[in-house]
């Protein structure tokens, strides 16, 4: 066993390759399984079992007979696997990590809107708290969000939240044109230039451009394909182009890189020309990856009662996914 004590920074002389050593010594003797979304760092990603989008990653929460589920992604997609898997300890390495997108819409917020139009149904996004999800009817993730519209009966009103991009991503794109769409967006997403990506496809002319529907319509509608993460990087593999301009968080280069260094991909930056970034899946590490699986902590914990109601929407949404074979 490593000599490591609580604080992080002493982990910066202690050797990547026995950390990850110990981490899978960990999973091991505790039947522990680590899943990580592909916005983390790529050391993490490494070593978890499964790297996936939300959807790929619930799916998995929902099945592993693992004691501890470790989950290094956002809050909101821990709590979702503490909702599937409520007798499995979850843990995440940095609890601090939160999601910007899923604070924009609070469980008042949405009572009020519910209030004023009574007849809708609530359709909310998978990056949503577990009290909002406990208030909504049925739960969608980028990747199936069109395919659950649209599975919903033609006469039903919507409230869409929080995210307004891929809300209006999805009005354009499903029959269901009457839907009310929450003012929320993901601050790494809007960030991204259409400047430099104009320059960018100047540039490149050659180069196929692929983003997530929580890109700004001036993004989107100059997109080749959009997608959730997890078909990014598919599109990489399956389309015969040498050079992609990635409009999503660039954790996702990680997979497509191991995939096929062959090709290019280039991040589409933000305005002032750096990457934009997922500050908040950037506060793991290895060595809170590390820590957590020691000291089984910090755990995501939530309430009996909330867990049941909010697992009623997303139980709706795995369902309608794997009868549309989405999974
Ligand atoms: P995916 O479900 O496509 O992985 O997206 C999650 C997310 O938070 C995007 O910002
Ligand atoms: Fe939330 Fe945006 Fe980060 Fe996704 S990229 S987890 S929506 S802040």
């Amino acid at each position: 066993m490593m000599n490591i004590n609580k604080s992080v920074d002493n982990f910066n002389e202690i050797d990547k390759t026995q950390i990850i050593k110990e981490i899978k010594q960990l999973k091991k003797s505790k039947n522990a399984i680590i899943l990580a979304h592909f916005y983390v760092d790529g050391d993490i990603q490494d070593v978890a079992d499964f790297v996936g989008d939300s959807l790929a990653l619930a799916f998995q929460a929902q099945k592993t007979d693992a004691d501890i589920i470790l989950f290094a992604g956002v809050h909101f997609m821990a709590e979702t696997a503490k909702i599937l898997s409520p007798d499995k300890k979850v843990l995440m390495p940095d609890l601090q990590a939160g999601c910007p997108l899923a604070d924009s819409l609070t469980a008042m917020q949405l009572l009020e809107l519910k209030k004023k139009h009574p007849d809708h149904f609530v359709v909310s996004y998978v990056n949503t708290t577990a009290e909002v999800k406990a208030l909504s009817d049925i739960i969608c993730t980028s990747s199936n969000a069109v395919d659950i519209v649209n599975s919903l009966p033609e006469d039903v009103k919507v409230i869409f939240g929080p995210d307004k991009n891929l809300g209006y991503y999805v009005k354009s794109m499903s029959h269901k044109k009457d839907m009310i769409i929450w003012d929320g967006a993901c601050p790494v997403h809007l960030n991204f230039s259409y400047e430099k990506l104009h320059d960018l496809k100047k540039k490149y002319p050659d180069a196929i451009v692929l983003a997530h529907p929580e890109c700004d319509k001036k993004i989107l509608v100059k997109a080749d394909y959009i997608g959730s993460t997890s078909k990014i990087i598919k599109w990489t593999q399956e389309l015969d182009a040498q050079r992609f301009i990635i409009a999503t968080e660039p954790g996702v280069i990680h997979q497509m890189k191991k995939l096929n260094p062959n090709k290019e991909y280039i991040p589409l930056p933000r305005k002032d020309g750096k990457e934009s970034i997922c500050v908040n899946m950037k506060k793991h590490n290895l060595e809170k990856v590390y820590l957590a699986l020691k000291n089984e902590q910090p755990e995501v914990t939530l309430d009996k009662e909330l867990i049941e109601k909010a697992y009623r929407p997303i139980r709706r949404m795995l369902d309608i996914s794997e009868q549309l074979g989405l999974k």
